[in-house]
Order: structure tokens, then sequence, then C-alpha cells
């Protein structure tokens, strides 16, 4: 595996002594401070970017220029979405927003576990709120679009009751819909009490009625890998026939068992998750595969396993928790992984690479 870039392992001893909001809070400072300075975003990310036509596709009406992006919760107010490419990203999802600006659960909310390559979070939806991610998104408008492919994560307040959900989706989507390349209807964090919940039938057909009814953008369903896989997988056929363009697999589990000394609340991500992840991918594209664009995120940490989940029926693969412990090389570093498999097995192109193991 190549090396790290210089300076992460350093970098991570410091960030690792702290606690892990302030890291993750010193990590975005720096990205956006980077992003901040003229000119320095751009060769960052000709330097990061793997330009390479064979990892390109064309999805929702834009080019994404390599398949790995970054899953929903990193940036949640979309206050780095010019740093972004820097790391060699190929796409972005920001959110989960909210209609009403929220705090979150009281902290500690985020815990590393390093031996196991996972992390434990019970953020809950800690946001500024629709307002300020439309004025933030805005500015990209008067540049055409934003550098690189973005999706926004939708999300319902914590205080709005079940009755009031599909409102509070509503008015997400008006709002915010012309500002993202798709959109992505979360009902799946399990630290929202209830919102799990509305992972049935007739509130999906609902929301995809009222969404689709409003935009032309697509609309993507992210789901809990904690679903039965067999209901997980009918319930994305319910979503896809009622209009979703894609489904993306998984958010976290509360699979507690996964992980020794887990506390029993929030939701674990990375390694934990990985088989469980890469197993519900499986069910979806068995049934799915060439309906809908599959998006897959839970345990990713390298070109090898972003390969497999691409050959098993992804389009696309996001990570989070791979960050925290690879540095913000990965990106990079998965592209070029992926470019060598593709020499290795004679693959020419992405495309040809996507559902291969079906
Ligand atoms: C998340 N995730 C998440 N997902 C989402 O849809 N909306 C959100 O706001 C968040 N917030 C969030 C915060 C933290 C601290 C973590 C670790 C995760 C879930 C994330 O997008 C992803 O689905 C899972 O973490 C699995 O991927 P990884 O982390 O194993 O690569």
């Amino acid at each position: 595996m190549p090396p790290s870039p210089p300076g992460y392992a350093r970098f991570k001893k410091l960030l690792f002594r702290l606690d892990p909001e302030v890291s993750h809070g010193l990590a975005m400072g720096a990205l956006r401070a980077a992003a901040a300075v003229p000119g320095l975003a751009r060769v960052l990310a000709r330097r990061a970017r793997v330009a390479d036509p064979r990892l390109a596709q064309n999805l929702f009406g834009r080019t994404f220029a390599n398949p790995v992006g970054l899953a929903a919760g990193f940036d949640k107010d979309a206050v780095a979405v010019r740093g972004w490419p820097a790391l060699g990203f190929g796409f972005v999802e920001v959110g989960t927003v909210t209609p009403w600006p929220q705090a979150g659960n009281p902290r500690p909310r985020l815990f590393r576990f390093p031996e196991a390559r996972s992390l434990q979070n019970a953020m809950g939806f800690n946001n500024r709120g629709m307002d300020a991610l439309e004025r933030r998104l805005s500015r990209f408008r008067r540049y055409g679009a934003a550098p690189l492919p973005l999706g926004i994560n939708l999300g319902k307040n914590k205080a709005t009751p079940p009755a009031g959900a599909l409102a509070d989706y509503e008015v997400l989507v008006r709002r915010l819909a012309d500002l993202g390349d798709y959109l992505v209807v979360n009902l799946s964090s399990p630290n929202t009490p209830g919102l799990r919940d509305l992972q049935n039938e007739a509130f999906l057909r609902a929301l995809l009625a009222m969404a689709t009814g409003i935009t032309s953008r697509p609309i993507l369903v992210k789901l809990s890998p904690d679903l039965d896989p067999g209901a997980a997988v009918d319930l994305a056929e319910v979503a896809v026939t009622a209009g979703a363009a894609g489904i993306i697999a998984a958010n976290t589990t509360t699979e507690y068992g996964l992980l020794p000394g887990a506390k029993d609340f929030g939701g674990l991500s990375g390694e934990v998750l990985r088989e469980k992840s890469y197993g519900m991918l499986q069910a979806l594209a068995a049934r799915l595969f060439g309906r809908t664009v599959l998006v897959s995120v839970g345990g990713i940490d390298s070109g090898e396993e972003a390969y497999r989940r691409l050959r098993a029926g992804a389009s696309l693969v996001q990570i989070y928790t791979g960050l925290v412990y690879e540095g913000p090389g990965l990106p990079r570093r998965i592209n070029e992984e992926l470019l060598r498999s593709m020499d290795r097995d004679g693959v020419g192109r992405i495309g040809e690479l996507i559902g291969a193991d079906l």
C-alpha cells in the first residue's frame, strides 16, 4: 500500500489525543482555511486528483470524475465544500440538514475504537438548519455549480412529531432541491427517536410522491443496515418503483455486539460495519441492479474494498470513518488502487467493473 501523506501519522497522533469532536473541528477548520487561500485549493486538488477518464461516470446529470464520495455527517453544514476536491473526492454529500437548527445530543457523543478502526456516534443531527445551508450553497450558484457533484442529505427535526415528519421533508425539498445534484432522504439515523420507524412502505410512497412532485432532482433513500435483509430489499424496491433514483446503504448500525466495549446508544461505523454493509449491497444488487443507482457506504477504507463494492453492483462508494483512521490521503489512494486493480484485471472503464460479480 502506498505510504500515508507526509505528516498524517504525526498529525493523527495529536488529533487522537484530543476529544474526537474537537479533532473533527480542527480538521474541518484546517481544510476550510486551506480552501480559503486563493488558488491553494485548486493547486491541492490538482495534486490529489487522479485524473483518469477510466474512473469517470455520468450520473444524475453530472460527471463524477471518480466514484469515491464523502459520506453524510462529516460536513453537515457545507462549510468546507471548496476544500473537498483537494482530498481527491469525486463527490460530496452534505447534511444531514434539518428544517430548524438543532444542537444534537449532549456530549460526549462521539467515541473512537482505534483497535477496531471503528467509531460510535450519537450526534443527533447537530446542524445549523436549512436557512444557513441555503445561504452557503447559494454562493455556488454564481459559479454555475459546486466544485464537485453535491448531494444534500435531509432529515427531520428531533422535536417534530411523527405526524409532522412528511412536512419537514417537504419544506427541505422545496427550499434546497435546486442547490444540489441529488437529494437524500435519511430515514436511518439511530440518533433521532422514531426516525427509523419511517422506513415503511406507506411513508416511503408518500415521501417520494411529495418529493418527485416538487422537483425533478434525483431523490435517493438512505437505509439502515439493521433492517432485516429481505425487508430492506422490499423497501428499496418500493422506493425505486415510487420514483427514487438510488439507494444508499448503509447508515450506522445499532448491533452493539459487533464491537466489544461499545456503549448501548448511538450507531457504529467503520470496520465493524464492513461485512454487514457489503451483505446489504449484495442483497440490494441481486434485485435492483440496473434499475437504480446503488451507493455503498460502511467500512470502506481501501482501494481493495472499494473495488469489491463496485464489482458487487455499487456505482459509487462513500467514506467517513476510513478518513478518520487513514487520513486525508485516502480518497486519492483508493482511486490509484482502483486503477491498478483495473489494469491487473484488464478492465477498460469503471462501467465494466460495476456489477461484474453479479
Ligand atoms: C455519520 N453518518 C451520518 N449519516 C447520515 O446520513 N447523516 C448524518 O448526519 C450522519 N452523521 C454521522 C456522524 C458521524 C460522527 C458518523 C461516524 C457517521 C453515517 C455515515 O454517513 C455512514 O453512513 C456511516 O458512518 C458508515 O460509513 P463509514 O463511516 O463506515 O465509512
